[in-house]
């Protein structure tokens, strides 16, 4: 399996360590060889159409910042785009940073790679929440796979969870604790912390998109809620479709208010009808009460009523590991076709 990897940060590096020490099991396991052709951050690329040496890409990351500083196979500015053209690949893997506004630059990448009969693998929640059903039809006319388990609940296989749900029976409704940074916060404030403290909290432990507005606001909790929509409900829905609150108004005494109650406030994101984000009270003892960095979402079904999965929904490695179930996926499909 050719990739070109888009990305080489928290989770493209954690991608490549994961291959390296397990590499053999997954050959073994699940017939899964992955050979990477061709590795780019923001400073250029590395290209060995043999199969680069992640070991190395990784030490000259490490030591020089840009995997384009590779004495050998480094090339300064060649672009996702020029490697499409240039080279055989089967797997686009983009871990881009996330763009909530246009999707951009990924939403080009995952459109020229579907378009070159390229299968794309994302954990970027941003084309997606800005143009999921377009690409889903691109990727189907096409005759590729788009999969994309990561960009939901990081390692927790949350759109898997779902499917199963649903087998002979309906999800009617969704609700989730879908960002880890807002939960965090809120539950540093029944702890008794200010908002700016418990947020700054989440930003050294690094819980925190690199713009913390679009977690606290809401829009990485909209997105996620888009992309589920869309997977199991089959709705063709995008963010423009999501009424949004954030948790910014929340204050420490709103918090402690309702703790007296047994109540607490969480940031839910619910597709009941319309799709909709906001801070809603809960009961302390209801499974979305998750605590900390936490994630939970509840799909309830006609028939079986309310399931609700949880977990940690961010990670490197965890977001890594997402991506190995959606190769190994592709490898089965493909096997099939
Ligand atoms: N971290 C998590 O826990 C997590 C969980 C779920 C989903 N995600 C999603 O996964 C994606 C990657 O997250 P991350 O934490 O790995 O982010 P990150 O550490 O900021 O890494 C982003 C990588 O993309 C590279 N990059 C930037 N612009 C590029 C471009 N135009 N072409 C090619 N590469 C480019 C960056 O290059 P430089 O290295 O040169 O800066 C960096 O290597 C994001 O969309 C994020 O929302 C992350």
């Amino acid at each position: 399996m050719r990739v070109l990897l888009a990305g080489f940060g928290v989770v493209g590096r954690s991608l490549a360590e994961i291959v390296i020490e397990h590499g053999d099991y997954l050959r073994k396991l699940n017939g899964l060889n992955i050979r990477f052709t061709a590795i780019v951050d923001s400073g250029g690329s590395v290209v060995d159409e043999r199969g680069l040496n992640l070991n190395e890409v990784l030490n000259v990351k490490k030591n020089s910042g840009s995997v384009s500083f590779h004495p050998q196979f480094g090339r300064k500015n060649a672009s996702v785009l020029e490697l499409l053209d240039e080279l055989e690949v089967d797997i686009l893997i983009d871990a881009t940073p996330t763009n909530l506004v246009d999707g951009e630059p990924s939403y080009t990448y995952i459109k020229k790679a579907l378009t070159l009969g390229v299968n794309v693998v994302t954990v970027n929640k941003g084309p997606l929440a800005y143009a999921l059903p377009a690409l889903k039809e691109l990727a189907s006319y096409k005759g590729v796979l788009l999969r994309f388990s990561g960009t939901v609940g990081g390692g927790m296989p949350v759109i898997d969870f779902a499917k199963q749900c649903a087998k002979g029976d309906r999800v009617v409704k969704i609700e989730g604790v879908l960002n880890g940074t807002s939960n965090y916060i809120i539950s540093r404030m029944e702890d008794g912390l200010e908002f700016e403290d418990s947020l700054r909290e989440a930003q050294e432990k690094g819980y925190a998109e690199r713009d913390p507005s679009l977690d606290i606001k809401g829009y990485d909790t909209a997105a996620k809620l888009v992309i589920l929509a869309n997977e199991v409900l089959g709705m063709a829905v995008t963010i423009k479709d999501v009424s949004i609150k954030g948790i910014e108004n929340l204050t420490l005494k709103d918090v402690q208010e309702v703790l007296k109650q047994r109540k607490t406030y969480r940031l839910i994101g619910k597709v009941d009808g319309g799709l909709k984000v906001e801070p809603t009270l809960v009961d302390l003892a209801d499974p979305l009460a998750v605590r900390y960095a936490m994630n939970a979402v509840s799909f309830t079904t006609s028939l079986s009523g309310r399931h609700t999965i949880s977990g940690k929904g961010a990670g490197g490695r965890e977001t890594a590991i997402a991506i190995i179930r959606d190769l190994i996926e592709i490898k089965k499909k493909l096997g099939e076709a």
